[in-house]
């Protein structure tokens, strides 16, 4: 099942999709480029919105309306959802209550986002904390976006027990990509996010990348997290049953 990690689809919810037919022209684009299952995951600021509760609140709204308009649909027209968050990590969400309330519905993974400035050794205490005290399975997003801010400290985040998502645009940069060709080459499993914002100035180069995959990799590239790509389809059928 090919999946897009990361994504900013729910309407009205952040800087994403503005409306609910905005949402569902890029769930029918991703479609088109080959996405069976998005998984989205709006922003999650504890500044900004404060609790868990409100934040899901908010998100059960926004999914609600997205949803409504989706029964028009025909199903095989745009991929599942799985409902999640991209988490930005400060020092109290190791803390935070219901932290498990916004790990993609249905698994114990969780989309984290760290801080676009140098790491210091509190944004690896935090990651070691959630994994092993709160259970919870990070995965890390858009990796690549910190090459230039954290080039000295991205060993750390790969020796710890986390998952790693790389963006479909990074994938089509040529610079970008040949770090991302290293961490492979390294046997690191690496997740495809779009981080589709929009049809236009943030769109999905979800197929573009797939593409480019395959041709540096071939299909062993996929293979290698067919793990937790069992996770979400196990995930998937739960939703659909209840
Ligand atoms: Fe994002």
């Amino acid at each position: 099942m090919r999946v897009d990690y990361h994504s900013h689809i729910l309407p009205f919810i952040d800087d994403g999709a503005q409306s609910v037919e905005e949402s569902i022209a890029v769930l029918r684009q991703s479609r088109l480029q080959g996405v069976e299952l998005i998984l989205a995951t709006p922003h999650f600021y504890i500044e900004d919105v404060q609790s868990v509760h409100k934040f899901l609140h908010i998100r059960k709204h926004a999914y609600k309306k997205l949803q409504a308009a989706l029964s028009a649909e025909s199903p095989d027209e745009v991929p599942q959802i799985l409902l999640g968050a991209e988490v930005l990590l400060t020092p109290e969400i190791p803390y935070l209550e219901d932290l498990e309330k916004l790990c993609i519905e249905g698994t114990n993974l969780i989309l984290l986002e760290l801080p676009f400035q140098p790491w210091s050794e509190w944004v690896y205490r935090a990651l070691f904390y959630i994994i092993s005290e709160r259970n919870l399975q990070p995965i890390i997003a858009h990796l690549d976006r910190y090459i230039s801010i954290n080039k000295n400290n991205l060993h750390y985040i790969l020796s710890m027990e986390v998952y790693i998502q790389i963006n479909a645009d990074s994938i089509c940069n040529y610079f970008l990509f040949r770090q991302i060709k290293k961490w492979y080459r390294d046997g690191i499993p690496l997740l495809i996010g779009s981080d589709v914002h929009n049809c236009t100035s943030r769109q999905t180069y979800f197929g573009k990348a797939t593409k480019k995959i395959l041709r540096a990799f071939g299909p062993d590239f996929f293979q290698r997290t067919e793990n937790i790509g069992a996770i979400l389809s196990e995930a998937c059928k739960c939703k659909n049953k209840c």
